[in-house]
Formats: structure tokens, C-alpha cells, sequence
């Protein structure tokens, strides 16, 4: 996959409140390629869910440009949004967002029948999936019989079911013992290079953000490379504001 998967630029968001418009982000520019992987850290209301949000088409920015795989999505339809989040996106979660009542193998079929994929074909799809997130015999486990780094892992799974060219992780590990984080991460971060896929992690853990390439954080309404001093050498630089 070639050229850039995600291109930001000037972009501003806000909520409207009862006291009034509460802006959240106010000027960001990001430039992410195919095949990239980047942190996100920042405080706690800083705008980080916010901003995979607006990447990921759940919600539309309230100004500036913002083009995922291609597709700008200023002025796309909610159907159209939909359709783009279905075709281009996939989502993880801190709390996995798997349905109870469905197995792991469901959980991820879903996604494949959603965009009307022939059932034979997203058997296999589902199986090869599980398989490749290392769980391949817990097919037939609901989310109540399996650990919480298992759910996610088939939250991971269920996510690359539509053969996503972005995967936005908000907080992935958020809820994960220390082993569990390191097989969810180990696992993350291979996506990039084994899918071609870009990856956005949003994450309080510093340990984490650090491993990425491209190291970012928001403070004051902008995104900015992380400044950590131990963690983050210089590559880490968000695109020039125009
Ligand atoms: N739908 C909404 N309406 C009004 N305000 C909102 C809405 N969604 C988020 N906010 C506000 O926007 C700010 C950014 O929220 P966001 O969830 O993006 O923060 P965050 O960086 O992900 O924080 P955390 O690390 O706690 O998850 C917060 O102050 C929040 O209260
Ligand atoms: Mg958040």
C-alpha cells in the first residue's frame, strides 16, 4: 500500500454544551502513512477518543480537512460514513465491546456479515483470524469464559475482520494485567508490517506509547511530537501546520 493513510489539517472540534461551544481540538495537523504506527498520549479529557473518533468516521469534524484511505470525509452521509468505518476502519477498545451472548467466533463473523461476505467464506475468515491471535481453540468461548487479555485479542481479531487499512486502538491495555498487555501489544504492533495496516494506539502507558515509531500527544487543543526525554528521540514530528 502506498502514500499516506491518514492526512489531517487544520483541524477543529468542539462539543456543544450547555454553557457553550467547548473546543477540544484546535489546530491539528497529522500526516500518518500506509503501513505507519503511532502513540497518542496526553492527559485525561485532553481530546485523544475524541480525535480516533474523527479518524475512524464515528464522529465529523467540525472543521478541516480529514482524509482516512483516501476518503475525505467532510460531508460524507451517515450511510456513507458507515459504509467508510465497515470498508476502512477498525476499532479496539479498553473495555473489548464484544456481545455476551455471542462466541468468539461470532463476535468476529459479525463484522463479515455486516459487509455481506459469503458465510463459507467468513468461516474461514473467522478461523484463520482466531488462529493468528493465537486462539484458535477458544472458537466456541463466550466473553465470560475467557480472560481479559483473550477478550481482547478477539476484539483484535473481530477489529482485522473487514481487512482494515487503519486500526484505531483507544486504550487497548486500559484493562490488562501485565502479562496480557505484552501479548496484546506484541500482537498490535506486528499489524502494521503483516497487514500493511496503519496503527493509531491511544494509551496512559508510557512504556507503550514509547515502542511506537511516531510518538504523539496532545496538549492544549494541538498535537505535538511527545517530548519524553527517555522515551522519545527525535523522529517522532507530527506534519508542519501549513
Ligand atoms: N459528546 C460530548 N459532548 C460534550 N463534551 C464532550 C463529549 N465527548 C467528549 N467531551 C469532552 O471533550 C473532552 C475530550 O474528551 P475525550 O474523551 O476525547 O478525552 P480523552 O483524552 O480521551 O480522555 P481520557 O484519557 O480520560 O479517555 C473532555 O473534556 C470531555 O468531557
Ligand atoms: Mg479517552
Amino acid at each position: 500500500m502506498q502514500g499516506a493513510a491518514v492526512v489531517v489539517q487544520g483541524l477543529r472540534h468542539w462539543f456543544a454544551t450547555r454553557t457553550g461551544p467547548l473546543t477540544v481540538l484546535d489546530g491539528v495537523d497529522l500526516h500518518l502513512p500506509a503501513g505507519g504506527y503511532a502513540s497518542l498520549v496526553g492527559p485525561s479529557g485532553a481530546g485523544k477518543s475524541t480525535l480516533l473518533s474523527i479518524l475512524g468516521g464515528l464522529e465529523l469534524a467540525q472543521e478541516g480537512t480529514v482524509e482516512v484511505g483516501g476518503e475525505r470525509l467532510a460531508g460524507l452521509s451517515r450511510d456513507d460514513l458507515a459504509a467508510f468505518r465497515r470498508s476502512t476502519v477498525g476499532f479496539v477498545f479498553q473495555h473489548f465491546g464484544l456481545l455476551d451472548a455471542l462466541t468468539a467466533a461470532e463476535n468476529i463473523d459479525v463484522t463479515g456479515a455486516l459487509t455481506g461476505v459469503p458465510r463459507k467464506q467468513r468461516r474461514a475468515r473467522t478461523l484463520e483470524l482466531l488462529d493468528a491471535v493465537g486462539l484458535a481453540d477458544r472458537a466456541d468461548h463466550r466473553p465470560i469464559e475467557l480472560s481479559g487479555g483473550e477478550r481482547q485479542r478477539v476484539a483484535i481479531a473481530r477489529a482485522l475482520a473487514n481487512q482494515p487499512r487503519i486500526v484505531l486502538a483507544d486504550e487497548p491495555t486500559g484493562n490488562l494485567d501485565d502479562d496480557s498487555t505484552l501479548l496484546v501489544v506484541d500482537l498490535l504492533e506486528t499489524l502494521p508490517q503483516r497487514l500493511g495496516c496503519t496503527l493509531v494506539v491511544v494509551t496512559h502507558d508510557r512504556a507503550l506509547a514509547a515502542r511506537a515509531p511516531l510518538r504523539l500527544r496532545l496538549r492544549d487543543r494541538r498535537l505535538e511530537a511527545d517530548a519524553d526525554p527517555v522515551a522519545a528521540p527525535a523522529s517522532a514530528v507530527p506534519a508542519a501546520a501549513p
